[in-house]
């Protein structure tokens, strides 16, 4: 179901029809320049073009450009260092969503802002921000690129507590946790979305590629598809296009519908969410740029030949973890693009 398809069938049960309603709404965007957050506004605008968009914006050649195709956004010129703005503008937002990676300060400085209009009970969400499943990868174990024997797939609902209380100094998991604690402390209700290799094309206006690009520009200069190890190693995936649908979706839940369904969504210490849509290895996704540049047999380098390569390159191709998306399939979401092989296509992909 699209999100528009979506909105139609919210039942009128939830609260009032979110098609009249969003001019009242405030959403505030942070990270709107780049792949996440370009996909992220295009969405929402999408969705609910009345919804008045505030977005963090650092240079003011991209706020002229992306207000010159989206007449709901008001850019908020600034840097994420300043706190004091970021509160301030959050505090007047009905919601924010914060894609502009992991910066503690930077997000405990929105919560406090949303602290201000905050009601007393439990607390009801207020913000998204994104996350990712890195915090999963446990590097004491040597990265060999193979699926662990013994790894299993994480359920965002079943192992939801144990992936906030990961040891801190895993990638991501310090700032999940620190995030979270300051949104129980404030009474604001947490959402933090984390979704795993991201396939497509970004449907923002400026920044369209992200890792995958990378791994495509490097097979080709090489002229071989390489993995590390035997390459099993099996990360989840999920479309550009359906992460966005994913997080207006979580917003409308939490904002438009009624304050029954808004109970339902799960925040802080029950708020992280994964988006999946599949499992791919690095085997499968090595071979399938081979035989798209017609490169042959797929190379196994080692640990150290990734690194010469780039300084993160075993992270990005000898790890691995699998999620399933729980929480959001409970509340109704199903994702949209289904064939990854369709994705690394899109608009002739220069991507894999
Ligand atoms: N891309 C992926 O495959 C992927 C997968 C899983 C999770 N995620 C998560 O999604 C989030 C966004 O990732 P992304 O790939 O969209 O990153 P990105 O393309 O690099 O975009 C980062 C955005 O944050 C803004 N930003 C960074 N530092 C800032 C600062 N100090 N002040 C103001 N704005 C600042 C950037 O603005 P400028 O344009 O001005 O630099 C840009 O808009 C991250 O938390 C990431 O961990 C991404």
């Amino acid at each position: 179901m699209t999100t528009t398809e979506r909105i139609d069938h919210l039942d009128s049960r939830l609260g009032p029809d979110p098609k009249t309603t969003p001019t009242s709404h405030c959403v505030f965007l942070t990270g709107v320049t780049g792949f996440v957050g370009g996909t992220i506004l295009s969405c929402l605008s999408k969705a609910h073009p009345n919804v008045r968009v505030k977005a963090l914006i650092r240079q003011e050649g991209d706020a002229k450009e992306l207000q010159s195709v989206y007449s709901n956004l008001t850019p908020i010129i600034g840097d994420l260092s300043t706190l004091s703005l970021l509160t301030s503008t959050a505090a007047e937002a009905d919601f924010v969503i914060h894609m502009g990676g992991d910066n503690v300060p930077a997000v405990c400085a929105m919560i406090d802002g949303l602290a201000s209009r905050t009601t007393t009970g439990s607390p009801l969400p207020r913000l998204i921000s994104l996350t990712g499943p890195r915090s999963l990868i446990d590097l004491s174990n040597p990265i060999t690129g193979n699926l662990r024997a013994s790894s299993r797939p994480w359920s965002d609902v079943t192992d939801g507590h144990a992936i906030l209380a990961l040891p801190k100094d895993r990638m991501h998991a310090g700032a999940d946790q620190t995030i979270i604690a300051h949104s129980v402390a404030k009474g604001v209700g947490t959402i933090l979305v984390s979704p795993g290799q991201l396939w497509g094309r970004g449907k923002g206006h400026l920044k369209k590629e992200s890792n995958a690009a990378f791994y495509y520009t490097t097979v080709k200069s090489r002229g071989r598809a390489f993995v590390i190890g035997d390459g099993t190693a099996t990360w989840s995936w999920t479309s550009i296009g359906d992460l966005g649908d994913a997080v207006v979706f979580l917003m409308e839940q939490a904002l438009m519908s009624g304050s029954e369904r808004r109970g339902q969504v799960g925040v802080n210490q029950d708020g992280y969410y994964f988006v999946r849509t599949g499992d791919l290895s690095m085997m499968e996704r090595a071979k399938a740029v081979s035989e798209r540049l017609g490169l042959g047999v797929v190379e196994s380098i080692s640990v150290g030949a990734a690194k010469e390569i780039h300084p993160f390159g075993p992270i990005m191709w000898g790890c691995g973890e699998r999620t399933r998306a729980d929480k959001l399939a409970k509340l109704g979401w199903r994702p949209k693009d289904t064939d990854w092989r369709v994705l690394m296509e899109e608009e002739g992909g220069e991507r894999a």
